[in-house]
This record gives structure tokens, C-alpha cells and sequence, in this order.
């Protein structure tokens, strides 16, 4: 079978550090083959050519076709997989409303592309932020395909939540689950611990024998250091997350496609679950189930924990009023 991947910002650094792992079988698995469709802007397509070279030269046997475009009908024609990496920085001077309206300039003509000229069943992980509010925008403006097939990435944080707890207990870190973030994508997240588990056994019980009140350290220490992840790698590093970035990508689509044995998070429609307002992107835990996410329901959830997921879903309804504000939802 043969599998045809869109990957916006083809030219740009997650790009780069996705192509090579897509056309590697890391993504789909060693039996399915690959075709690649770079879509960029006119600005960056030397690089995504660039790249496209790079890919020929590793003679990949999974890869099939690469196809370079700024065409965005060209770009998502039959395309079964569009991952939405591409999006406006924020630049000098610019407010949070000015990232908005860039970008919900690029996704809502994206989202109308993916409707018009790629598969039926197509799969859509947003990757560019603010990444729920621009899959939010992709997905209103995609007639046609059910908003469940749109979904934003936020693996890359329930990562770095598990790997913050594996460091903290001295434990490797597959044997911490379900620590699902609820949710946006920003710094108001919430990685939730209540119902993780290492090597089977509650995590609190662990946590406590190391960190004594492990409330405290959960508002002080863990969910500040989680949520503020991405701005401590921009500061060390001098921009912003790839390589981490590009494999929770690759964890995210892997799972949504073939299946996952626990939970995980992603950014997935809300239907009203757990308070969120119905049709907001939102991380939830998720399973992935003959695949399609499905929303890990009936959790116990105390009241902090609610207190905690309603402040960033409130920052969520705040992006799509600033959107709609604009004209643009
Ligand atoms: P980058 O600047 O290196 O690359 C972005 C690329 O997108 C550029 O090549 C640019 O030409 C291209 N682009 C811009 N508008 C486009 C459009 N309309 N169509 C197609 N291509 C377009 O940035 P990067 O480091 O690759 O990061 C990409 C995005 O991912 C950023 O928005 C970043 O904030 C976000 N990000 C998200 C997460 C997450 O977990 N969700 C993590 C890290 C980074
Ligand atoms: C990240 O989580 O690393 C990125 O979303 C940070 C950013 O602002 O690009």
C-alpha cells in the first residue's frame, strides 16, 4: 500500500527532521510505502527542493514520489496524511492577535484545499501554532470532512511530562503512563499526574517518597517546568524545539494510525467532554481505536485538576472569540 503525506513547512526545520523519519518507515511502519508532497511558500522552496534532493540521495526503498509545490491544490491532491507544520512566527512588534489573523490566513485556505482535493478519510495533525486554534480554524473551513479528522499536536508535551517524572523518580521513562495533558497547547496546559502510573503503581505514592509534598511540587516544580518547556529549549538553544518536535509528530500519527495499547494525549475535537466547550480543539487523554481517536471518558476528576483544565480551555474560547472577532471563523 502506498500512503501520500502533505507536510507543510516542508522547508523549514521540523520539516527537515521529519522528512528523513517519514521516508524511514518510522511513521507508518516498514511495509508502507511513501509518497511525499512538500508544500511551502515561494520563499521556501529552495530549501524544500533542497531537501527533496537529500531524499533521492538516501535512496529510501519506502519512498515512492517527492513532489515540491507553493500550490496548495497541487500540494493536498489525494493526500491521505496532511501534516500542517508551516505557520507565521511571530515576529517584532506583533501582538497575539496579529499571529492570530496571520494564521488563520494560512490554515482556512488550507483547510478548504484539504477539503476539495484530498481523500475522503483524510488526517490532519496541526503542528504550527498556536496549533489547537489553527486546527480549529483548518477544520471549519475543510466542508465536508468531520472536525474528529483534524487534531493538533501536543505528544510533544505529554513527552516531556513523562520524561520530567522518569528524571524526578530515577525510573526509565516507558514505565510511566498516563499522564495525559488537557487542554492548549501554551504555557497554560495541564499535565496531569493523577492517574499516571510507574511500572503499574500510582506515581503520587512514588513522587512522594522523593518530593515530600508532592502537591507543591506539582504547581511549583512540575507543571511550570512541563508547560514552559518549549520557551526553556527557545532560550538554551536559541530557537524554538525540531528534533522533539518532529518525533512527537511522528508518535502522534504512528498511534492515530495504527492503534495505541494506553492512553496518550492529543488535540482532538471536544464534543462537551469534561466541561470543554463543544467543537474547541482541546488535548484530552485519548486512545486510538480502529483508527480514530476517542476521548478516554468517565476519569475521576478532583477539583484542582478542573480548576486547572478549565483556566487553559479558557484561554482556547479566548483565541477562537479573538478569531471569530476577526471575521475569520
Ligand atoms: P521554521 O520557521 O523553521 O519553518 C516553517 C516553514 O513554514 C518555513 O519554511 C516557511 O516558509 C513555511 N511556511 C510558512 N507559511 C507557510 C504556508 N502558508 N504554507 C506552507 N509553508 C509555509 O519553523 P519550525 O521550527 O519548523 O516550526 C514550525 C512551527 O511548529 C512553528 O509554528 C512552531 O511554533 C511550531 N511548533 C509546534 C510544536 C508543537 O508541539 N505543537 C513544537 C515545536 C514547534
Ligand atoms: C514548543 O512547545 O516547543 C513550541 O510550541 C514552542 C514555540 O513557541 O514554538
Amino acid at each position: 500500500m502506498t500512503t501520500t503525506i502533505t507536510l507543510t513547512g516542508a522547508g523549514g526545520q521540523i520539516g527537515y527532521a521529519l522528512l528523513f523519519r517519514i521516508a524511514a518507515g518510522d511513521m507508518l511502519g516498514p511495509d508502507e510505502k511513501v509518497r511525499l508532497r512538500l508544500l511551502e511558500i515561494p520563499q521556501g522552496l529552495g530549501a524544500a527542493e533542497g531537501a527533496a534532493l537529500e531524499l533521492q540521495d538516501g535512496a529510501f526503498g519506502l519512498l515512492e514520489h517527492v513532489e515540491v509545490t507553493d500550490d496548495p491544490a497541487v500540494g493536498f491532491d489525494g493526500c491521505d496524511l496532511a501534516l500542517l507544520v508551516g505557520a507565521r512566527p511571530r515576529g517584532p512588534g506583533m501582538e497575539r492577535g496579529d499571529l492570530l489573523a496571520a494564521n488563520a490566513g494560512i490554515f482556512g485556505p488550507q483547510g478548504a484545499a484539504i477539503a476539495a482535493h484530498a481523500s475522503s478519510d483524510v488526517r490532519v495533525t496541526v503542528v504550527g501554532n498556536p496549533a489547537n486554534t489553527n486546527a480549529l480554524i483548518a477544520a471549519a473551513a475543510a466542508d465536508g470532512i468531520p472536525a474528529e479528522r483534524f487534531t493538533a499536536l501536543t505528544r510533544l508535551d505529554e513527552n516531556r511530562a513523562r520524561a520530567q517524572l522518569a528524571q524526578t523518580l530515577a525510573v526509565p521513562v516507558d514505565t510511566i503512563r498516563r499522564v495525559p495533558i488537557w487542554g492548549n497547547h501554551s504555557a497554560t496546559q495541564f499535565p496531569d499526574v493523577s492517574h499516571a502510573t510507574v511500572a503499574g503503581e500510582p506515581v503520587a505514592k512514588a513522587l512522594e517518597a522523593i518530593v515530600g509534598d508532592v502537591p507543591t511540587w506539582l504547581d511549583e516544580t512540575f507543571i511550570p517546568r512541563v508547560a514552559k518547556r518549549g520557551a526553556e529549549i527557545i532560550r538554551v538553544r536559541g530557537s524554538s524545539s525540531v528534533a522533539s518536535a518532529a518525533n512527537a509528530t511522528i508518535e502522534h500519527v504512528r498511534d492515530w494510525v495504527h492503534g495505541t495499547d494506553d492512553w496518550t494525549s492529543a488535540g482532538v475535537v471536544s464534543h462537551g467532554e469534561y466541561g470543554v466547550p463543544a467543537g474547541l480543539i482541546s488535548s484530552f487523554p485519548v486512545r486510538s481505536i480502529d483508527g480514530e481517536w476517542q476521548i478516554v471518558e468517565g476519569l475521576e476528576i478532583s477539583e484542582w485538576a478542573q480548576a486547572r483544565i478549565d483556566a487553559s480551555v479558557a484561554e482556547l474560547v479566548e483565541e477562537r472569540e479573538a478569531v471569530r472577532a476577526l471575521g475569520m471563523l
